[in-house]
Formats: C-alpha cells, structure tokens, sequence
C-alpha cells in the first residue's frame, strides 16, 4: 500500500517581482509537495481569509510600506498558530512582528535577490521570535531549489541586503554602460545585448572555477589587463575615478535606508 505524502499549504502574500518569482519556482520544482496560494489586492476579504486559514506557511511578499495593514488585518486574524512567517520583506526587523503579531510568531526572514528566477539565487535565511529550527528547516525544503540560503543573525540581514539583496541592480547598471558603449561603436542592439549576456554569464562560470581549478578575482582581471596592454590603462582611469569608493558608497546609501 502506499501512503500519499500530504500537500504543504503555501500562501504568497503580494504577486509583484519577489512573490510571483518564488511562487512560480516553488510551483515549477516542487509540485506534488507544496500548492501555491497567492493573495493579491484582487481577492475579497472572504478570499483572503479563507486561504490564510488554511496555510501552513504564509510568505509576505509586499513592499515595507503595506506590511503593517498585512500583519494588522490579516495575518494576526487569521493565520493558524502553527503557521511558519516567512518574510521577505527587507529592512524590518523582527521587533517590528513582535509588535503586531506576538512574540511567539514563527517569523522566519529570507532576504532573496532576483538570480532566484533562473534558480542561481543567493539568499540569507535568519530565524526570529518563536521560531524553532524546524522552523527553518521547513522554509530551507520549500525555497532551497529557487535560490542557495545561507544562516544569518538578524543583526547582519540589512548589511546583507546591501550588498545581496541589491547586487543585480548594480551588475545591471555595469551591464547597461557597456551594453550601450558596444551600440554607439555601430553594433546592433541584439548583438550588444549577446555581447553583455554571454560576458556576465562567462565570467560568473570563471569566478565560479572548477573542481581542477579556481582563480582569484584579481587572478582573473589580471589575466586580461596584462602589462603595458589596453585594459590596464582602463583599469587605471576605474581607479582614478575612485571606481571601488563609488560602489562602496552606493552600498552604504542602501544600508542606511534600510536602517533609516
Ligand atoms: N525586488 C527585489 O529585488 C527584492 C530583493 C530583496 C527583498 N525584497 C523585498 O521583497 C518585498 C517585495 O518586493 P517586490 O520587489 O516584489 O515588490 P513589488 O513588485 O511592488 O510587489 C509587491 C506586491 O505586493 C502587493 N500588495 C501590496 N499590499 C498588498 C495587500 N494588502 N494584499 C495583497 N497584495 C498586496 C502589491 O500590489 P500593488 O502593486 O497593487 O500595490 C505588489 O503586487 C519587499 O518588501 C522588498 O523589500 C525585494
């Protein structure tokens, strides 16, 4: 005789960039094993509450500035005591939850970046309140194939969503300056477009190495800007422009709007 494994209850509070995303890799890599709920502005408070009964994990996945109507009218209502909180909300600390929803919630925060979409996501997975390690276990099994998840102290998660949580946009914007320096040379957009693309992926696979063999960063950027060559002339005038002090900066602005 066999024994059907029961379905997780899945709820994804909000379906914008981060909620759509990890709904749909969660529907694409699990299924059999979790179903997908999304609640959206679209849904009657019947709706709602119907599908917050009967989750066992509830994902928010709104911007910070709605959580608080999410936690107040919903999610304190109506969400089961043994329902694990997975937030993805960035730069809300756990104390904010214990506020709204008791010091007992089983709020667990993730700090995702957009890679989840093609499964190469890197993100920080920390456990508050009255969460348990099961807890977390639970959320690791739900979200491990969408993105990699690392342990982290609530004290660090804004820090990392700095630097993480943000890094796509700042490889993009590197992307962009480069993508439309190859279309004034006279190449085509889609060629340009290849042209950033395959150098992204590629040298991501560098940085990433092998098992026979794995270069530093400064091994790889020296290998292309060799002594006396063009690269290392560009390389230079990235450095007179205090190329490195710029990103810093642009991290810690992002820090400190979290933290603000
Ligand atoms: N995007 C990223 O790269 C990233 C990275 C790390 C963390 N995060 C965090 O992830 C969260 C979501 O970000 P996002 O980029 O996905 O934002 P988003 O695209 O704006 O999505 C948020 C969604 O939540 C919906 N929403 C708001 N209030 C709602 C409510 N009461 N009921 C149902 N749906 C509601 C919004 O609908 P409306 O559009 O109608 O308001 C929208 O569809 C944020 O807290 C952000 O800090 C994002």
């Amino acid at each position: 005789m066999t024994t059907s494994k029961q379905v997780v209850p899945v709820v994804i509070i909000g379906k914008g960039t981060i909620g759509k995303l990890f709904g749909k890799v969660i529907e694409e890599t699990t299924r059999n094993e979790y179903v997908v709920n999304y609640i959206t502005r679209a849904d009657s408070a019947e709706e709602r509450s119907d599908k917050l009964k009967n989750a066992a994990i509830i994902m928010l996945a709104v911007k910070p500035k709605d959580l608080d109507g999410v936690l107040d009218e919903e999610v304190k209502e109506y969400a089961q005591e043994r329902a694990t909180i997975c937030s993805f909300v960035a730069g809300v600390d756990s104390s904010a939850y214990a506020q709204k929803l008791g010091e007992s919630a089983r709020l667990v925060r993730v700090m995702p970046n957009t890679t989840t979409e093609v499964e190469l996501g890197f993100a920080s997975i920390t456990r508050t309140l009255g969460a348990e390690p099961e807890d977390v276990q639970s959320i690791k099994e739900v979200l491990s194939s969408a993105t990699t998840l690392v342990d982290l102290e609530e004290s660090k998660v804004d820090e990392f969503t700095a630097v993480a949580g943000c890094a796509p946009a700042y490889f993009l914007r590197f992307a962009k300056v480069l993508q439309s320096a190859a279309e004034d040379l006279g190449i085509g957009a889609e060629d340009a477009t290849t042209f950033v693309a395959n150098t992204m992926i590629g040298v991501g696979l560098m940085v990433q190495g092998s098992p026979d063999e794995h270069k530093s960063i400064e091994q790889l950027i020296n290998e292309v800007a060799s002594e006396g060559g063009a690269t290392e002339k560009a390389i230079q005038s990235l450095d007179s422009s205090d190329f490195n002090a710029v990103i810093k900066n642009a991290i810690t602005s992002a820090y400190q709007h979290l933290k603000s």
